[in-house]
């Protein structure tokens, strides 16, 4: 394969949500740490890395393939965070789930905690981001807030919000909720997000009176190490999602498996942050199979999702989407998603050589995205493949510095 160097590795868009963040004035000393730091989603990476699902039984991946699999067990955990920290990965996105999916293997059945996994995570790493996912509905604000701010102490300015609304009905029944209307998730999540931005960024106590949220003297002490705020993240496709990740996110992802549709979906997401007069990032999934023959590569793809592919588990996890009013896609393209879901949550699917996983990455680098979170079907052995053979594949395409 020839490598041709097609990006200088500078984003623009990243540099200004930095360059913004430079310019907050903070006048309350006492509550700031010593020094602001530069989150590793903000560096100069064109296209960063990221390990995504890797705190629940299985990750992304819906099969009855048993080696290597997910457990979870914190030496796994360990493993893949420094395996992704030592080879300069920007970070990782865990799942917040609290039941499994049924089917044959019952597919992150088992999973560790978002925010306790991410400050223990954070503590046995030395640079990369790591992100927690909190459900609207589960967690009061100040709450959040605050364990957000401890874990960005932990790890000196590493911390990430991932804000995701909720969708999955059997989940919410476990605290005895039920979905709102799905508009109504992100008229919550507006008040949410806005209250904790105040209690991150504000110097002085204040009152607020929201239509979901109340709170009187409010305020938050030690403030987080990253200035103004941690970066925040989030997840939704939908029309309503996007405008919410569009006021508030630095980051959005946006998950297709079909390059062309995922430009779409990029453009769309910048677009609405422009019209708010903000830039944002984007990021989306991906499941890697790499071997050193394309014909090995798909035929262990093909053994994993069509042979072995929990397909109980895929019809289980699309009507729990179309159930919960999830609006990411629509229904006739969930519904016709089951080897997608298989594959890895209906995210791209780099399956080939080395060579060929980098070019789909510059693809996908083209379709806009600033980053893909990775998933494979054994995340140890994938994550130090990729890291030997893809990565510097990747600094020669000019996509990383390193
Ligand atoms: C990369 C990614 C990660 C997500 N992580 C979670 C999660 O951990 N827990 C969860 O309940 N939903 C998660 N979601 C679901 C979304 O946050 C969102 O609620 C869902 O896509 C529906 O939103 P929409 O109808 O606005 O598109 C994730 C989605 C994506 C794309």
């Amino acid at each position: 394969m020839r490598m041709i160097r097609v990006f200088d590795g500078t984003s623009a868009a990243l540099n200004s949500i930095q360059r913004r963040s430079e310019c907050w004035v903070t006048t309350s000393p006492a509550f700031l740490p010593e020094a602001p730091a530069v989150a590793p989603l903000r560096n100069d990476n064109a296209l960063k890395l990221g390990v995504f699902a890797m705190n629940c039984k299985g990750g992304t991946t819906l099969t009855k393939v048993e080696s290597g699999r997910i457990v979870p067990t914190w030496p796994q955990q360990l493993a893949i965070a420094r395996a992704a920290d030592a080879a300069g990965w920007e970070f990782l996105l865990p799942l917040a789930r609290w039941r499994g999916i049924g089917g044959d293997t019952d597919p992150n059945s088992a999973q560790f905690e978002v925010f306790s996994w991410a400050a223990g995570i954070t503590a046995a790493t030395e640079r990369i981001q790591v992100l927690a996912t909190a459900h609207v509905p589960l967690f009061e604000p100040l709450v959040a807030a605050k364990q957000a701010a401890t874990i960005d102490h932990i790890g000196h300015g590493r911390f990430g919000l991932n804000v995701v609304s909720g969708w999955n009905a059997p989940e919410m029944a476990m605290f005895g909720k039920a979905n709102p209307p799905h508009d109504e998730r992100y008229r919550i999540a507006e008040e949410w997000i806005t209250l904790i931005e105040r209690l991150w960024t504000e110097n002085d106590q204040f009152d607020f009176d929201g239509e979901f949220f109340q709170a009187k003297n409010a305020y938050l002490a030690p403030r987080p190490v990253q200035q103004p705020r941690p970066v925040i993240v989030q997840a939704g496709s939908s029309p309503t999602g996007m405008d919410f990740a569009a006021r508030h996110a630095d980051f959005g992802f946006q998950v297709h498996p079909d390059l062309g549709k995922l430009r779409d979906m990029n453009t769309n997401l910048r677009k609405r942050a422009e019209q708010q007069g903000r830039e944002i990032g984007v990021l989306t999934v991906g499941t890697v199979v790499c071997a050193d023959t394309e014909a090995e590569a798909k035929r262990y793809f093909e053994h994993c999702v069509d042979e072995l592919g929990d397909f109980a588990a895929a019809q289980n996890l699309i009507d729990e989407l179309i159930g919960g009013d999830n609006r990411s896609w629509p229904r006739e393209q969930f519904r016709a998603m089951a080897r997608g879901m298989i594959a890895g949550w209906g995210g791209l699917q780099l399956v080939g050589t080395p060579e060929q996983i980098v070019d789909r990455l510059v693809e996908v680098k083209r379709s806009g995205a600033d980053g893909v979170a990775l998933s494979w079907v054994d995340y140890e052995s994938g994550i130090a493949q990729f890291n030997e053979q893809v990565l510097p594949l990747l600094v020669e395409a000019g996509l990383r510095q390193s």
